[in-house]
């Protein structure tokens, strides 16, 4: 394995968490940083991924992926540059998704995309990523069949994706039937992977899906007797034995096996295929073919970066 050092953010639960259990089981890998928003649940993550590791490698780096300048400021106090970053904070965006962040970006837009596009700029620009991004996407960004729709856009103009980003593609605005336009997100992040790709040939960039993943805070936002219906009852108990869904230490598995992968190829986004949630993973662009497209990537990229003064 040639990434030594590693920076995953949103480390403190879910999947991040568990990608840094199972890095730290490597031994190759000699430093991980934990880049999350709250110092205190950092704290109690690094406690618990010494003890279960028996590994003292870790390092807090605080960040809040949907403010800029918090992300800004991480960059700057970085002292070594860092051989590879996971960009793995995100979800459904909180208890308000659609709420309009300062930058004008949606709150579940902004969680998913905004400080991950700071990340990889500032990390590039000040020479301190040195091989390889991994983007968290989902199987949500070409469609679930009867779970998610696929994105659904005319153009893919730069002016769509923004109006994706803002909140105001849809009238009235996403609404909870379209998981308040997570696909969508999930799709433009890739896009922006992929465009990277090209832009930075020295560094490989690729997006992974981890699969529909049991164990992580997910489904936490949810409504009362839906979250507990998901939580409880759904998630560990009835889609497990309809290969629904995979447990969170196969879910980070994925991104474990990724890295340093040469059989994963750069610009390319990795999920299961098509109609499933788990299981093996192919490149996603032979489902929906849009995500090779390269005006589509550049555009992605640039609508991200209206939002970034
Ligand atoms: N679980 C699945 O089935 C699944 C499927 C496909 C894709 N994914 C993707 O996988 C990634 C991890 O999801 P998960 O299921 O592990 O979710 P999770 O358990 O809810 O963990 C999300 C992590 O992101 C952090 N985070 C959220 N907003 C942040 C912000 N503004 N700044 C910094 N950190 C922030 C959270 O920190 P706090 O604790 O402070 O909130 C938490 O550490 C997400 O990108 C998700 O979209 C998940």
């Amino acid at each position: 394995m040639k990434n030594k050092s590693v920076l995953i953010t949103g480390a403190n639960i879910g999947l991040g968490k568990e990608v840094a259990r199972q890095l730290a089981l490597i031994n190759e890998t000699e430093k991980i940083y934990l880049g999350c928003r709250n110092a205190q649940k950092a704290d109690e993550a690094k406690r618990e991924l010494v003890s279960l590791t028996g590994r003292a490698i870790f390092e807090i780096v605080i960040l809040d992926v949907s403010d800029p300048a918090s992300v800004s400021a991480a960059v700057s106090g970085m002292k070594q540059p860092v051989d590879a970053l996971i960009l793995n904070a995100g979800g459904q965006g909180g208890k308000e998704p659609l709420a309009i962040t300062s930058t004008g970006m949606t709150n579940i837009a902004a969680t998913n995309l905004l400080g991950h596009v700071v990340l990889v700029d500032e990390m590039i620009k000040a020479g301190k990523l040195n091989n390889e991004v991994l983007y968290v996407s989902s199987e949500g960004a070409r469609g679930i069949k009867g779970v998610m729709k696929k994105p659904n856009l005319k153009s893919n103009s730069v002016a769509e994706f923004v109006s994706v980003l803002d909140g105001s593609f849809s009238n009235p605005k996403f609404d909870g039937s379209e998981a308040y336009g997570y696909g969508y997100i999930k799709y433009i992040g890739a896009l922006w992977t992929s465009a990277n790709a090209r832009k930075y040939p020295q560094i490989k960039f690729i997006s992974i899906s981890p699969g529909n993943t049991s164990g992580t805070a997910g489904y936490d936002n949810l409504p009362g007797m839906t979250k507990f219906l998901f939580k409880y009852l759904l998630a560990p108990i009835v889609m497990p034995l309809i290969g629904m869904i995979h447990s969170i230490q196969k879910g980070a598995a994925r991104y474990v096996e990724a890295l340093g992968n040469a059989n994963l190829k750069s610009g390319m986004f990795y999920g299961s295929k098509d109609g499933k949630v788990t299981g093996a993973m192919v490149e996603q662009g032979t489902i929906f073919p849009e995500f090779r497209n390269i005006t589509f990537q550049d555009n992605a990229y640039e609508a991200l970066h209206s939002f970034i003064k």
